[in-house]
């Protein structure tokens, strides 16, 4: 159950190659098999709503300035919560992001160089709702892998789009970036150490203890 809303909200992030994307539909899956009576939405960002979508091709094509990126990056996700994550969450039901608000800090923060300042603003005004509450998910799922290792990952699979074309520095940055989250808000983080077997990883997502 989320604090604000009788639904739950659930986030997976991580750095591109971390593995997230292997485990996020079996995890929608068992959600629903364990919450028959529940129904279980699966959304991603950048994108989730048709204009999201738009956005998201921009976004992931696109060359531009990074504060017009960030911009954007918010803008999407303002129309992911106004028309997708806000009313499922009103409705009771359980909501799957693969990724969210975490990815900006990590990418558009710790990998190019935005203030925190800016992103907090962002944030603020994105996510605040009119009695100042933030919305953000109940659970923070974070693959965490060496950059070294995701992108030896990366390279096995399709052609790069132009955030995953960048150097193994940035890709330490951003997951910096999501470690110092994670450390600071322990509450709503579960790290996993993605250098574990497939096998593995699903065996510790099946046993946690979620709240919902
Ligand atoms: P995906 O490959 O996991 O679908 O994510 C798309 C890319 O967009 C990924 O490289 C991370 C990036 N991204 C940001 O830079 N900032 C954001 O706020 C979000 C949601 C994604």
């Amino acid at each position: 159950m989320n604090i604000q809303y009788p639904g739950y909200f659930l986030s997976f992030e991580g750095i591109d190659g971390a593995g997230k994307s292997t485990h996020i539909e079996a995890f929608g899956e068992l959600l629903k098999q364990q919450h028959p009576n529940r129904e279980v939405v699966m959304t991603r960002e950048p994108g989730g709503t048709p204009l999201g979508e738009q956005l998201r091709k921009l976004l992931l094509d696109a060359p531009m300035n990074l504060e017009t990126e960030a911009l954007l990056m918010f803008a999407a996700r303002r129309e992911h919560i106004a028309q997708v994550i806000e009313p499922a969450l009103q409705a009771g039901k359980i909501v799957i992001s693969d990724r969210f608000t975490d990815a900006s800090f990590a990418y558009q923060g710790g990998g190019r160089g935005l203030s925190l300042e800016k992103l907090n603003a962002l944030e603020m005004w994105v996510q605040g709702r009119t009695d100042g509450v933030l919305l953000q998910p109940n659970l923070t799922i974070l693959f965490d892998l060496p950059g070294a290792i995701a992108e030896a990952r990366r390279s096995q699979v399709r052609a790069p789009d132009k955030f995953e074309q960048m150097d193994l520095d940035f890709f330490e940055r951003v997951r910096q970036e999501y470690l110092r989250r994670a450390k600071a808000d322990p509450k709503r983080f579960h790290l996993v150490d993605a250098t574990q077997t497939r096998e593995a990883i699903w065996e510790e997502l099946k046993s946690l203890p979620l709240e919902i």
